[in-house]
């Protein structure tokens, strides 16, 4: 259903005696959006003094004995009720303004703006604006048939949190357009600044994605062609397209089975004279073996870099991934655990000669205005993705949390029948996915689709086997685990917005094939 934005008629209809019982389809509506069901409804800016106007009259009316401050004293607590509710949706500089009835245009104009219908009673309203304004008899029935209609699930849903968080990204987006510091504004070093309080990270470097922040991080280390890097066939290209990028050779060690990450008791064998760094990527959220890697890397001179493109926030021994190793990195791809709206990444370090180079790599090797030190890359953060980024990082706690007790919900209900992701002891994973192994995905991934539950498979064909690679002159057989799990993974919709019921209708279904 699409989102909502409430008239002055359907609130006052709520909030009056008389009008309760006449109008009982607003009581209906009103009642509705107070509760959480997933949609979404507004009032508009320019409706908000007419609810105090109003509600003054009304008691003035009602109550003529109030005094003149308890009265205020309710319209106060009246308004509060309604912002505490629901969202303001702001009146836009595009309003196509009707002189005849400038605030029935000011509220399409902002109702457009969010998106949403507007309910009302107001019959003019509705004459001049069909399409947009509905009565509450209308949208009870759309109510009615999606009730009907099998949930419908979002895999990441990330219209929720804007709608939950619009105050404060509006506002950051204000700023960067009155500013129109687009380019490593205040903002990017405001970031920076609120990343490395979050990591604990000496240095948080933004960048512009999350393979640009491999990249930098080997641009940093002084990576040779040649050189040899370990990492696992079992993840997103980005892992070992930027190792080859960088000239040097990637070479595949194959996974665990529980955890899906590159098993650290089969990486010594794969270490030559050329090995130069391991890099080890924390699947679906969570970090790998990073004590025993750090030791092998230790005990062999060689530096350690880690992909958490998939991982920001998530702990090892009570440490967050961005302090793992020698450089991590992490990606705010949209659909990451911490998005922004485009693309962006982050480099984090507690190195402070990587430090430097890495902020000069990714302005084009630049030291100084125009010149430059090094070769690098236009590798920068946008500053309208750093404000996106700063409206959401105070929340994403808790929306870690959030994902958190969806996993655990799914581990509870999925573990009868399939085999749910393991996380291991002393680590917690953010849940980027959530993916569940099965003999029969083509059957549980159909049942889904029917359901119209979407899914995703991360990822269908392991590195090693990809055309990209075959001058590495992997084959078939050479990583079974991974191989198998490419044949076998499905990934379910995992947001922190989840309900309960949602995740039990999906595992319900789930179950039943697995
Ligand atoms: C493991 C891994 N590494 C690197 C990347 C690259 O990140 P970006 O898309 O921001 O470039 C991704 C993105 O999906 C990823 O999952």
């Amino acid at each position: 259903m699409r989102n909502v934005l409430l008239d002055l008629n359907i609130i006052f209809d709520y909030f009056s005696e008389p009008r309760r019982e006449k109008y009982p389809h607003s009581i209906t509506v009103y009642d509705y959006f107070l509760e959480d069901n997933g949609c979404r409804a507004y009032i508009a800016a320019s409706c908000i003094d007419d609810l105090k106007f109003i509600k003054y009259n009304q008691l003035l009316e009602e109550k003529p004995n109030l005094t003149r401050r308890i009265r205020y004293k309710f319209v106060y607590k009246f308004l509060k009720y309604q912002l505490d509710n629901f969202q303001i949706a702001k009146t836009p500089a595009y309003i196509d303004i009707d002189l005849e009835d400038i605030e029935d245009s000011q509220i399409i104009a902002s109702a457009i703006a969010v998106d949403a219908q507007v309910v009302t009673r107001d019959k003019g309203m509705l004459d001049k604006y069909q399409g947009i304004a509905i009565t509450p008899q209308q949208l009870i029935k759309q109510i009615e048939q999606q009730q009907k209609a099998p949930p419908s699930i979002d895999f990441a849903n990330l219209k929720k949190q804007y709608f939950n968080l619009q105050p404060q990204i509006e506002r950051q987006m204000d700023e960067v357009l009155n500013t129109t510091s687009f380019i490593m504004g205040n903002k990017v070093r405001e970031l920076e600044e609120e990343l490395q309080k979050f990591t604990g990270a000496k240095h948080a470097i933004t960048c512009s994605n999350g393979t640009d922040a491999l990249l930098l991080a080997m641009m940093a280390m002084d990576i040779q062609p040649g050189d040899e890097i370990i990492t696992t066939p079992f993840t997103f290209i980005a892992t070992a397209e930027t190792i080859a990028l960088m000239k040097a050779k990637p070479v595949f060690v194959d996974i665990e089975e529980d955890t899906f990450n590159i098993d650290a008791t089969k990486i010594e064998a794969a270490i030559t004279n050329k090995t130069k760094a391991i890099m080890p990527v924390s699947l679906y959220g969570q970090p790998a073996d990073m004590a025993a890697i750090q030791e092998i890397a230790d005990k062999h001179n060689l530096k350690v870099i880690v992909d958490g493109a998939q991982s920001f926030g998530s702990t090892f021994k009570g440490e967050k991934d961005s302090v793992l190793g020698d450089i991590s990195t992490t990606s705010f791809f949209p659909a990451k655990p911490l998005g922004c709206y485009g693309d962006g990444g982050a480099i984090f370090t507690n190195n402070d000669d990587y430090a430097e180079k890495m902020k000069m790599m990714r302005v084009h090797g630049q030291n100084k205005r125009y010149h430059h030190k090094y070769i690098g890359i236009g590798g920068r953060l946008d500053t309208v993705q750093a404000a996106i980024l700063l409206a959401k990082l105070p929340h994403y706690a808790n929306e870690i949390k959030m994902r958190q007790k969806v996993a655990m919900l799914y581990t509870k209900i999925l573990s009868r029948s399939s085999r749910p992701p393991k996380i291991k002891e002393q680590r917690t994973s953010v849940w980027a996915q959530y993916t569940v192994r099965t003999r029969n995905r083509e059957e549980v991934q159909a049942a889904l689709k029917k359901a119209k539950i979407p899914t995703a498979v991360h990822y269908p064909m392991p590195l090693h086997l990809q055309e990209c690679f075959k001058y590495l002159k992997y084959s078939l057989g050479d990583f079974p685990i991974s191989e198998r799990a490419c044949a076998e993974v499905i990934s379910l919709p995992i947001n922190p917005f989840l309900s309960d019921k949602e995740v039990k209708h999906v595992s319900l279904i789930v179950n039943q094939y697995l």
